[in-house]
Parts: C-alpha cells; sequence; structure tokens
C-alpha cells in the first residue's frame, strides 16, 4: 500500500482501494449539514464554495454513513478514530458510531471538547465556542494511547499544592509526582488560527496545528500510518509528517490537493514526485467539463505551473500568473513568499465555454495592455476562427504574443509527464 499520498476524489471510492486493518489512526473533520456554504477560500469575497450539501442532518448522516464503514474496515484492531463535528450534527453523529455494526457503544473513549475564542455576532443564545471531536477505539481493549501531560503550573510546583496531602492531622509531602506533568483532560484550549497567524492559509475551515498534534503524538508512533479522509488544506499531513507518521491523505476537491501539495513542500521541505505523490487528479477534457468553475479555473492555472489569483471575483481579466522559475527560486531567497508579486509574470486567462470568441481576446488584450504585458497565456476548450485571427493581428499590430491553450492539449501534456 503507498504512503505519503494524496489521492483527489470521494473518499468512498478512494477507501476501496485501501486494505483491511491497514490504518493506525484516522482522524476526518467532514463539512457539517450547517446549512452554510463555505464562500471563502483565500479571502471572504471569493466565490470558492465548497457545497454543503446537506439538507438536514438526516441526508448528512445518511451521506457518512457508507464512508464511515469504509473507514472501520480500514483501521487495525488496535486503531483509533477522531471524528470533529460541531453542535449540528455531534449527537446524531455520535449515535451512528455507537451502533454495534460501527465502533459500539463500549469503544467509545472520549467527546473531546476544543474550546476557542472568537468573533461572534449577538444572538439569543449562549455563544457558540467549541467543536466537539469523538474520539473511539476499534477495540478499546487494545487500542494505542501515548497519554499526554501538561505541565504544572510554576505557581502551582512552587505550592506543592497538587502533591499535599495531609494524612492523621499532620502534612505530608508526597515527593513521587510525575514529572511528566498532570494528565491531559478532555477540554482543549486551542486558539483558532486568527488572521496573523503563520499557519494561516485563508481556508475557511483550517484547523490549527496544535489540535492535530496533540492527537498524532496521543494515537500513533513513529512510523505509523495516519489516514484523513476529508482533509481540506491537509493539516493533518503536515503534523503527521513532522512527527515521522506516515500519512494518506482523501480529499473530493482538485484545488485542496493542490493546496495541500503545496503546503506540504513549502513547510516541511518535501517534494511531490520525490517524498510524496498527488494521485487520481481528473485527466478528461470530459471530466473538467464538469467541474465547478472556479475548479476548473484553478485547475488550468495550476496545470501549467502558475498561481492562481487570490481574488475570483472582480478578476480584471486575469485568472493567475505564471512566474519564470528563476524568479521564484529568488524570492524565496529573500524570504518573501511565492504568493507574493513579482514584477516579471505571464498572465493567464481561462474560459470554460466551449469556444473563446473574439471579444473574449479582446478582453484579455485589455488587461494585458493595462498591466503593461506583452506576453499572455489564454486557456479554453476550443477557439474560434475569429479569435485566432485576432491573437495574430494582436501579435502584428500591437506587440502582444497570446499563447492560445486548450485543455486537451494541457491534458496531453500532463499524460506525457507522467509517462516519463
Ligand atoms: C472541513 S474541511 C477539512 C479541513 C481540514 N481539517 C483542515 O484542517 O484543512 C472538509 C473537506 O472535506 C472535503 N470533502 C467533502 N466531501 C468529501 C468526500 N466525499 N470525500 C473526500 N473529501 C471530501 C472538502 O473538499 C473539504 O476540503
Amino acid at each position: 500500500m503507498d504512503t505519503n499520498v494524496i489521492y483527489c476524489g470521494d473518499c468512498l471510492v478512494k477507501l476501496k482501494d485501501i486494505p483491511d486493518e491497514s490504518i493506525d489512526l484516522i482522524y476526518i473533520d467532514p463539512p457539517f449539514s450547517s446549512n452554510r456554504n463555505y464562500v471563502a477560500f483565500w479571502q471572504e469575497q471569493e466565490k470558492r464554495h465548497f457545497e454543503d450539501r446537506f439538507e438536514n442532518v438526516r441526508a448528512y448522516l445518511d451521506y457518512m454513513k457508507p464512508r464511515i464503514e469504509e473507514l472501520y474496515r480500514v483501521m487495525k484492531p488496535t486503531g483509533s478514530f477522531y471524528y470533529h463535528c460541531d453542535w449540528h450534527a455531534s449527537h446524531y453523529v455520535k449515535m451512528l458510531l455507537d451502533s454495534d455494526y460501527l465502533f459500539g457503544y463500549s469503544n467509545f473513549l472520549n467527546e473531546i471538547i476544543w474550546h476557542y475564542r472568537r468573533w461572534t455576532g449577538s444572538s439569543r443564545n449562549y455563544l457558540r465556542m467549541h467543536d466537539v471531536i469523538l474520539f473511539y477505539a476499534k477495540d478499546k481493549s487494545k487500542h494505542r494511547f501515548n497519554p499526554p501531560f501538561t505541565s504544572y503550573t510554576s505557581k502551582s510546583f512552587a505550592r506543592k499544592q497538587h502533591y499535599h496531602t495531609r494524612i492523621k492531622g499532620d502534612d505530608v509531602y508526597v515527593t513521587s509526582i510525575s514529572p511528566k506533568g498532570v494528565k491531559e483532560n478532555d477540554v482543549w484550549i486551542i486558539p483558532v488560527i486568527n488572521s496573523q497567524a503563520k499557519e494561516r492559509l485563508g481556508y475557511p475551515t483550517q484547523k490549527p496545528e496544535a489540535l492535530l498534534e496533540k492527537i498524532i503524538k496521543a494515537s500513533s508512533n513513529e512510523g505509523d500510518i495516519v489516514l484523513d479522509a476529508f482533509c481540506g488544506c491537509g493539516t493533518t499531513l503536515v503534523v503527521a509528517h513532522r512527527e515521522k507518521r506516515r500519512w494518506i491523505g482523501i480529499d473530493i476537491s482538485p484545488t485542496s490537493c493542490r493546496v495541500m501539495a503545496k503546503r506540504l513542500e513549502a513547510t516541511t521541505g518535501i517534494q511531490e514526485g520525490r517524498d510524496f505523490s498527488v494521485q487520481d487528479m481528473p485527466k478528461s477534457v470530459d471530466e473538467l467539463r464538469q467541474y465547478p468553475a472556479f475548479e476548473f479555473q484553478n485547475w488550468a492555472v495550476n496545470a501549467l505551473g502558475g498561481v492562481p489569483n487570490k481574488v475570483k471575483v472582480r478578476d480584471m481579466g486575469i485568472d493567475g500568473k505564471l512566474y519564470p522559475i528563476e524568479d521564484i527560486k529568488k524570492e524565496r531567497k529573500e524570504g518573501i513568499d511565492l504568493f507574493g508579486e513579482i514584477d516579471r509574470y505571464i498572465p493567464i486567462q481561462v474560459k470554460r465555454t466551449d469556444q473563446v470568441g473574439r471579444p473574449d481576446i479582446e478582453n484579455f488584450e485589455i488587461a494585458m495592455k493595462r498591466d503593461k504585458r506583452e506576453k499572455g497565456i489564454f486557456i479554453g476548450f476550443d477557439f474560434s476562427r475569429d479569435a485566432l485571427k485576432e491573437i495574430r493581428r494582436a501579435e502584428r499590430e500591437d506587440g502582444l504574443l497570446i499563447e492560445p491553450k486548450t485543455v486537451s492539449q494541457i491534458v496531453e501534456d500532463q499524460l506525457d509527464k507522467s509517462l516519463l
């Protein structure tokens, strides 16, 4: 079985390729039945939404049930399972997981409360400031657990309060307290990722690395296999890698898969192709036609090695930028992040319609002139004769070099590369 791999697709399908009883630790954080669309990816105003496709809890549970069955199947008898959810569905999810054909009531270990503070609107109820993480073992008598400890506070240590006891009226000080500290309880106070946090990617449901670190250290050892079947921007994978675990990530969104691959490279120093792989990214032109517009744009820009625009609404005629490789190296050396502005770039425009027409090219020319670019790339399924004529005219008369690239050319290039 491959490890250190990201699979792009529905976990229900991808899990079928994972052998029975092969995984040590599973953490999942599936989208909840919250009737809320995640409309932000990089920024609030951006219209990349992860469809919260569950109208109600029932539909959510029906959706999750076969996926949990698969997850249960791939877990080792010594394995642990963490299901991250919030008030919308946590009680119903617990009832599902307690079923005898899944984990069973007796293998329930903890309801972990992740408490945080954040800004919320006023409401006629108490402010909601926690998530719930349901923790189960496949078999409570066999599961691996490295109990975490928190250090004593210096104040309490000084006062020796924690090991001060009174025997027969005398004060007796017990000196054999654990040097490791106090055993961790089930309420974890960890800040949410704020706008200044170093690890922040702008992914709306990104979880803090500190949370995953606790889980991974407690319920796995070095070399163990950690699986996240709804892995978003890859928090579990990054932490698992750092803690020397092997890992498998699955996500249905190709954009998420690209984001986490970049994050792994940027934060752990490993390299796609050499140290890990991204598998099952959509390949056929027909599959790509079915993509939501933003996923399609991201796929196209990423496929050329470019960086998609952070802002999708009012993108001013440019969907992404391709940076000459030397400039990227220079920027990295200078410590500026990859998404920062570098002046030498080639703009990329993407159109998902069947045929790119002359007006589309003309608009791109305007954007190129505005940004003082002489070269640009236009991606589409096909180009009309008029569009191609306009591209030739722009080169001849205005000195603008626009490269028309069809989706099938990109797909063929990718296939060629995968055969090398
Ligand atoms: C709440 S986010 C996970 C966030 C993650 N814990 C992190 O820290 O980045 C849920 C993810 O599940 C993915 N997803 C939704 N349905 C899926 C499915 N059937 N199979 C795999 N991934 C799925 C979404 O694309 C989304 O990225």
